[in-house]
């Protein structure tokens, strides 16, 4: 009988994390297979995270500027509305239209793309289970690159009806009047957008005293404010601590400062937090090692504990974004083939697509106080600008950070329009150690929303004890 079928290199998982490297690698010369268990490769970000929330909340803000903004620049529109199934028809063709130029990526490098759920077998062995049978495969080495799946409240268990996790979130077919929102975190605000736009009553109960707390406070301060004009409704220091869920309808207890009180909503989106998919990947039962927090342990190279194993991405410690994901895995491949790759760890973006967008890159005020840094902070709104006023989209502020003495950028956070965008060429400051004089002598075009940027950053350069 033939032995399995070798392969230089297994790829588990075809999302952001799992394809770039399994490229990667065919670029390198290496011959590759990709074990993907969805028939469409591109994972959570391209099926159902990043991609289809993005178009969501594209077509909702043209449905929110329509209604509420129009005017202000002359326009009149009565009578806006949305048909929801062209929206959700939309959204697929986008999705699939994607995940086949994956497809065709993958087969243009001639990596073999194999439908089926793998798990890992000892000797570097892989075995994809899929519906025409079961094969085995040996890898020279193996890339675990399986993502991360919802959080599940103990008490509120998804029922894929009422109480949804992010998935069924992007496909309601109707638009529900009372959404709750279990966490204020990235998802949470963004499908609260979503569904807030298109008529939702939200209500978004989060335990910690803000909002998305991994951003600079003044940032989510503002973000509350902004967002709480928009109809939101933040139950803030609040727990959920019971819930009965009827037909059509989910009544959650609440308790808040010592306080209980009830609440009634025809959906409940649970948004707090993902974790490791590690479930049925055979890892813990070959010894690879997990951290405290259930991720899998990897050294500087992301090696797991198991000879020949790497993982990669949210499967491992660090920000669950799908761009840290791309860039481990392109340089976990790299390490294999013997180059010196490096992910800076510092410059890495984080963006929530609300209106306005929300972008930063490296520390935020609170992380440099915690860490005793000695810094300067600079804060310039988008009022400032002549762009942002032509556009109308005055709200927000660009924020540097950066050291007290060498001036070096340390942190830039961005609530305003385009943020998203902007946020590029502050990761590369950063990531080329840049000064607030490096943005401040670089000549930004006028009149753009990226005069902003500068203008901060030259707060802290000619401000006092700047040295510009
Ligand atoms: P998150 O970690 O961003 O936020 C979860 C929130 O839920 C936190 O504020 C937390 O304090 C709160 N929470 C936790 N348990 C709670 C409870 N029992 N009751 C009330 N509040 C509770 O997680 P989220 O929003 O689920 O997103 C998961 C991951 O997906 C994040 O790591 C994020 O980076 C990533 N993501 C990134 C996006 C982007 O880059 N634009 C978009 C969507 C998700």
């Amino acid at each position: 009988m033939p032995g399995p079928r070798s392969l230089d290199l297994i790829v588990i998982g075809a999302g952001p994390g799992g394809y770039p490297a399994a490229l990667r690698a065919a670029e390198l010369g290496m011959k590759v297979a990709c074990v993907e268990k969805d028939p469409s490769p591109g994972g959570v970000c391209l099926r159902v995270g990043c991609i289809p929330s993005k178009v969501l909340l594209e077509s909702t803000e043209y449905l929110s500027l329509a209604r509420n903004r129009f005017g202000e620049h002359g326009i009149s529109a009565e009578k806006v509305s949305m048909d929801l199934p062209k929206l959700m028809e939309r959204k697929e063709r986008i999705v699939s239209g994607l995940s086949e130029n994956v497809r065709k990526l993958l087969n243009d490098k001639k990596v073999e793309l194999i439908n089926g759920t793998a798990t890992l077998m000892p000797d570097r062995e892989v075995k994809a289970y899929s519906g025409s049978g079961d094969e085995v495969l040996r890898g020279g080495n193996i890339l675990l690159a399986t993502g991360s799946e919802p959080v599940q409240l103990p008490f509120l268990p998804f029922d894929g009806r009422t109480v949804v996790s992010s998935t069924e979130a992007l496909s309601f077919e109707t638009v529900p009047r009372r959404l709750g929102i279990i966490g204020g975190g990235i998802i949470g605000l963004e499908l609260g957008s979503v569904w807030g736009r298109l008529g939702s009553k939200v209500t978004v109960i989060e335990m910690l005293p803000g909002i998305a707390g991994t951003l600079d406070g003044q940032v989510a301060r503002l973000l509350d404010r902004l967002l709480g004009k928009q109809g939101f409704e933040f139950r803030l220091g609040t727990r959920v601590v019971g819930s009965e869920t009827g037909a059509d309808e989910v009544t959650l207890t609440l308790e808040a400062g010592g306080k209980k009180e009830v609440a009634t909503f025809d959906r409940v989106l649970v948004a707090v937090g993902r974790k490791p998919r590690i479930r049925g990947l055979g890892i813990e039962e070959l010894g690879v090692r997990l951290d405290s927090g259930g991720f899998v342990a990897i050294d500087e190279k992301y090696r797991t504990s198991l000879a020949g194993v790497y993982a990669i991405g949210d499967l491992v410690p660090g920000p669950m974004l799908a761009h840290k994901a791309t860039a481990e895995g392109v340089a976990a491949v790299e390490g294999m083939a013997g180059l010196s790759a490096e992910v800076d760890y510092d410059a890495i973006p984080s963006v929530i697509y609300t209106s306005p967008e929300v972008a930063c890159v490296g520390k935020t005020e609170e992380e440099l106080r915690g860490l005793k840094i000695d810094y300067r902070a600079s804060v310039y709104p988008f009022a400032g600008t002549g762009r942002a006023r032509c556009m109308g989209e005055t709200d927000g502020f660009v924020k540097t950070l950066a050291h007290a003495r060498s001036n070096r950028l340390l942190g830039i956070h961005i609530i305003g329009p385009h943020a998203s965008e902007l946020i590029a060429e502050c990761v590369l400051a950063i990531h080329c150690h840049a000064r607030a004089e490096d943005l401040r002598s670089s000549i930004h075009a006028h009149p753009t929303l990226s005069e902003a940027v500068r203008e901060s950053a030259s707060g802290i350069a000619t401000g006092p004890g700047g040295r510009a």
